[in-house]
């Protein structure tokens, strides 16, 4: 029986890690413009252990030290210790920690937790999506030119650029305005509670967008890749996400570019 009280709880101890300076400005590459800091690795050493004095039967996946594939068959944790560490580089102050539970198939728990702003989304599947412990919905908002949209660089592969950003300018000059806030688990959450009303993107892994997908069809939206499909979690791809069922159907004729 896990208990998803405690499992937030512990999410919510990582602050004094990420609020480490030094930490912060330890800066790794791990690839073109993928960059990790000691923040990063401290944050998923801390909660895999933590996770597994709790729960030792449960797996782990999580985006560093290699700990990078999904165990399918059973529970799996499935972690991003910092999603958004661009921003956390630069002070930004919009980084999440994302922890999603993986079980035989689907995302059953997710919760999304930002530091800086104390702000905790979470979702058991079938129960709801709170904010700070009180229930949201996605907007109901149906008009694009009411819309505010998100979307993510794909920073990793930018062999996207022509296509994220050409989608993006049709959706632009269609909607109220567009945002890029560089952590997806908050461009999912943010959808989840009312702020804004869609976002895709076209490269991601299964770290980003585990805890936010549950958060965000808990709270009444839709999430899939930019195809149609259901997200993949054995491997990473395309995202597209939106508040409601008319939006979502909107937003999919602009992928089609
Ligand atoms: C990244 C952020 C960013 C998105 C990238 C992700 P990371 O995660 O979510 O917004 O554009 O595609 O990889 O690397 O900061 O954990
Ligand atoms: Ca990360």
């Amino acid at each position: 029986m896990i208990n998803y009280d405690e499992v937030i709880a512990l999410v919510k101890q990582t602050d004094s890690l990420i609020f480490d300076e030094e930490a912060t400005g330890h800066v790794l590459k791990k690839g073109m413009d993928d960059y990790v800091t000691y923040v990063d690795l401290g944050v998923q050493h801390f909660l895999k252990k933590e996770l597994h004095d709790r729960y030792p039967d449960i797996a782990f996946m999580g985006e560093e030290e290699g700990e990078t594939v999904l165990h399918p068959e059973g529970l799996c944790w499935i972690l991003d210790p910092i999603d958004g560490t661009t921003n956390l580089i630069h002070h930004m102050n919009l980084s999440a920690v994302s922890l999603g539970l993986w079980d035989k198939g689907r995302i059953v728990f997710g919760v999304v937790y930002n530091p800086f702003t104390k702000e905790t989304f979470s979702a058991v599947r079938g129960q709801g999506a709170y904010y700070n412990g009180k229930p949201i919905r996605t907007s109901t908002e149906t008009d694009m030119k009411k819309c505010l949209i998100s979307f993510g660089s794909s920073p990793y592969d930018r062999s996207f650029a022509d296509r994220t950003f050409e989608i993006i300018k049709n959706i632009y000059l269609d909607c109220r305005e567009i945002r890029r806030l560089g952590a997806a688990s908050l461009d999912l959450c943010y959808i989840a509670a009312g702020k804004t009303e869609g976002y895709y993107e076209m490269a991601l892994k299964p770290w980003d967008y585990a805890a936010g997908s549950v958060i965000l069809e808990e709270a009444g939206g839709i999430v899939t890749t930019m195809e149609g499909e259901p997200l993949a979690y054995e491997h990473g791809g395309s995202i597209l996400a939106a508040a409601n069922g008319t939006v979502y159907d909107k937003l999919k004729e602009y992928m089609k570019l």
